[in-house]
């Protein structure tokens, strides 16, 4: 079967070091766990035939939902070849700003909410995903006279991925997405980065703080000691050394894109952590 792609940019996207994290992936395992899922760059690429994939992002987690019902995902392309022969600056604000009224916002059928989603990332400013404190998405205009909103191909390819295997779909808080996770499963934990100098680090209107990356640092030991593998990738911090001190710990050096300041663009050190060593 072709292998699907991720079909949003998302801050944090792992395909740059992809080859990095696949070093490191038990060879056999049962039921994969993605609590954090983001653009599902590494889902796609192992393909497991059975999982669970997760993120607190609503939005996101409905495009994926409506990828699994065939007459939703088409009508949503429809959507979307609508909105890119309409694209300009002042379309693309009144597409953002849907989510200012709350009452029809959620009367919008679920394909033009993940339509206007795709859109979104697509348009915006660098691919983020940002929202204020009364939830509505804020990042400005990319400047991009025309915008290529899908692949096509690559959406079908993830439909069947999604539709064909055993894939359970969440919008949860990631700590609830892993009460049954057993012995012998694999978990892949890509939460938002922690940050010695606290640059970009809100994802939802929720944020991650440190005391979110210690109580998943909690989650992370409780999963080790029922025999689960489990694998967290995050920068190179005081705090993550201080957490992860039991475990192994890989430093690599990845490329990032997305920083909301551009000066600070260029190499950051990541580590991938893992409660598990594999003999290659
Ligand atoms: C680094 S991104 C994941 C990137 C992804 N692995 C990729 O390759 O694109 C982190 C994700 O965690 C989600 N998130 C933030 N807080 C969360 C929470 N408490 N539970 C679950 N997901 C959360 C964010 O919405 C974001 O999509």
């Amino acid at each position: 079967m072709l292998k699907a792609k991720p079909f949003v940019k998302w801050a944090g996207g792992k395909r740059q070091i992809i080859d990095e994290l696949k070093k490191y992936i038990p060879d056999e395992f049962n039921t994969y766990y993605e609590p954090f899922i983001g653009g599902g760059a590494l889902l796609f690429e192992l393909a497991p035939k059975k999982a669970v994939i997760n993120d607190s992002n609503a939005e996101l987690m409905n495009v994926y939902q409506v990828l699994c019902d065939d007459s939703k995902f088409k009508k949503m392309c429809r959507v979307l070849n609508n909105y890119e022969a309409n694209h300009s600056e002042e379309f693309f604000y009144e597409i953002r700003n849907k989510d200012k009224n709350k009452n029809t916002f959620n009367r919008l059928s679920d394909y033009t909410r993940a339509a206007r989603t795709i859109y979104l990332n697509k348009a915006c400013f660098n691919g983020l995903y940002r929202v204020n404190s009364k939830n509505e998405f804020n990042v400005p205009f990319g400047k991009k006279s025309k915008v290529n909103t899908y692949d096509g191909n690559n959406l079908i390819t993830v439909s069947n991925y999604l539709t064909m295997n055993d894939i359970k779909i969440l919008n949860k808080d990631f700590e609830e997405v892993l009460k049954d996770a057993k012995k012998g499963d694999f978990v892949y934990f890509d939460p938002p980065y922690d940050s010695d100098n606290n640059i970009f680090t809100s994802y939802t209107e929720e944020g991650f703080g440190k005391d979110e990356q210690r109580r998943l640092a909690k989650v992370f030991k409780e999963l080790d000691q029922k025999g689960v593998y489990v694998m967290l990738s995050n920068h190179n911090t005081t705090l993550i050394n201080e957490l992860y001190k039991d475990y192994h710990i890989h430093v690599i050096e990845a490329k990032r894109n997305i920083n909301s300041n551009g000066k600070k663009r260029g190499k950051v050190e990541e580590v991938i952590i893992t409660n598990f060593t594999k003999n290659n």
